[in-house]
Formats: C-alpha cells, sequence, structure tokens
C-alpha cells in the first residue's frame, strides 16, 4: 500500500505557525511565476495563518493578485453571503479585503440559489471556462473529507450538493451557536474537478489529523476516505504539523 503513496511529496514542519509561512510562501512563489494563476482556495481553520501571511507579504513585498483567479472548494446551503458564517465572508475577512484580487475574479458557490442544481452546473462551467484549477489549496477533514466530499463520494463527482456528515457538523459547530444552526448540505466542488487541477497543496496540522494523515499515507484508496484519490494526482504536496506520527 505504502508503494501508492509515493507520488505524495509531504514536508513535515515543527509547528502550525512554520506550515503557515511555508504554505504562503509556496503560493506567492507560484503567483510570482505566473501572475495570472488560477488559485484553488480553502476554507476552514488550517489555511487562516497561511492567508494572513500573504497578506504581510502583500503590505511588504507588493505581490500583486489583479490577474489571479480565485476559486473557493465550498459554501454552505442556506446561509447568505452577508452571513459572518458563510465562506463568502470568510475569504473576505481573512483575504480578499487586503490584497488587490478584482472582485470579477472571486468565484464561490452561491448557497442560496433558487436552483442549486444549476449553481453547480454553472460553477463548474465557469472554472472549465478558466482552464482549470493551476494550485489548489486542500484541508482534510477528520474523515478524510476534501472540500466537503464526506466518505462515500464518488471520485468521478464534479461540483454537487452534498449532505454534511454529523461528524463534519459537530467539527463546525464550534463557528454556530448552536449543533442545531450547522447547515445540513453545502455545495463543493466534487472529487473529479478537484482531480483536475495542476497542482495541489495539502495542509494538515494537528493531533487530532493524525489519524487522516497515517490514513492519505497509508491505507487504501478507497471512497470510504476521500482523500486517498489524492495519491492517484500527480503533483501532490503534503504539508504537515502535530500528527506525530511516522509514515
Ligand atoms: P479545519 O477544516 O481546517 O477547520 O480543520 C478542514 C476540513 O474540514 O476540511
Amino acid at each position: 500500500m505504502k508503494e501508492e503513496g509515493k507520488q505524495l511529496k509531504v514536508i513535515r514542519c515543527e509547528n502550525y505557525d512554520t506550515l503557515s509561512k511555508k504554505a504562503a510562501q509556496y503560493v506567492i512563489e507560484k503567483v510570482k511565476q505566473n501572475p495570472s494563476l488560477t488559485l484553488g482556495l480553502a476554507t476552514g481553520a488550517t489555511p487562516k495563518k497561511m492567508y494572513a501571511y500573504m497578506v504581510d507579504d502583500y503590505f511588504e513585498n507588493k505581490t500583486s493578485y489583479e490577474q489571479v483567479k480565485c476559486f473557493n472548494l465550498d459554501e454552505y446551503v442556506g446561509v447568505s453571503r452577508k452571513s459572518k458564517n458563510s465562506y463568502y465572508q470568510y475569504m473576505k475577512e481573512n483575504l480578499y479585503q487586503y490584497i488587490d484580487v478584482q472582485e470579477q475574479h472571486t468565484f464561490i458557490p452561491n448557497g442560496t440559489a433558487e436552483n442549486l442544481e444549476k449553481e453547480c452546473e454553472m460553477y463548474e462551467q465557469q472554472l472549465a471556462d478558466l482552464g482549470g484549477v493551476d494550485l489548489q489549496i486542500l484541508g482534510i477533514g477528520e474523515n478524510g473529507h476534501i472540500g466537503f466530499n464526506e466518505p462515500g463520494t464518488s471520485f468521478h463527482a464534479v461540483t454537487h450538493v452534498v449532505k454534511l456528515a454529523e461528524s463534519t457538523r459537530k467539527a463546525n459547530s464550534r463557528y454556530f451557536s448552536s449543533l442545531e444552526e450547522v447547515p445540513t448540505h453545502a455545495i463543493t466542488m466534487g472529487l473529479e474537478t478537484i482531480m483536475k487541477s495542476k497542482e495541489i497543496l495539502l495542509l494538515i496540522s494537528g493531533e487530532n489529523k493524525a489519524e487522516a494523515f497515517r490514513k492519505l499515507m497509508d491505507g487504501e484508496i478507497t471512497t470510504d476516505f476521500p482523500a486517498s484519490i489524492l495519491r492517484n494526482h500527480p503533483n501532490v504536496t503534503v504539508l504537515e504539523e502535530g500528527a506525530k506520527v511516522e509514515v
């Protein structure tokens, strides 16, 4: 099984700060190489400090995002873009309000669209029209989800509406006033969409992700653990800290 994990390049980091700095440097370098890069972006706790370092760099070195396109992985269904819990607001708060990215170059599914199926199709098409993602940033759920592709999702899924796993709702309830308030559904890029990215940077931080990290490296490639599909991708770099497990 380990053989199949060979393509995943792993960089183990000392701590969350180092991981975040390295992730930011990685992205910044790619933007410098290709100023009209299409970035795939993730939300959640893990990439927050990476965004903070990108913002610092923007102020210090003026790395420009004017021609960069940004596509987010996912958004909650039923949560308005005005809500502090929307990933739309997360991106504004953590990154977009500070840098020179153009609003019309930032894409995120609309979780309150009247026709969610159509919204998914449109999102997939917008991404395809721009030539797909050049560099996709990913986090990972304790259950192995990437984006909101929960265990059991087909490896062939494109952007779609997903029912969130109860463990995911529980994990994310820290941002809401109660578990009941956590949305039950989300729109997510599918695993096939993610796998079409030319390059992937996966961030894994914290002891609670140790089991997911181990499974990613050593486990089977199975829809029961969605992130395992990444082992079939030719260009994935994993930045990891805190797992304290040998792989
Ligand atoms: P986290 O979320 O970065 O908040 O742990 C990751 C995920 O659930 O994909």
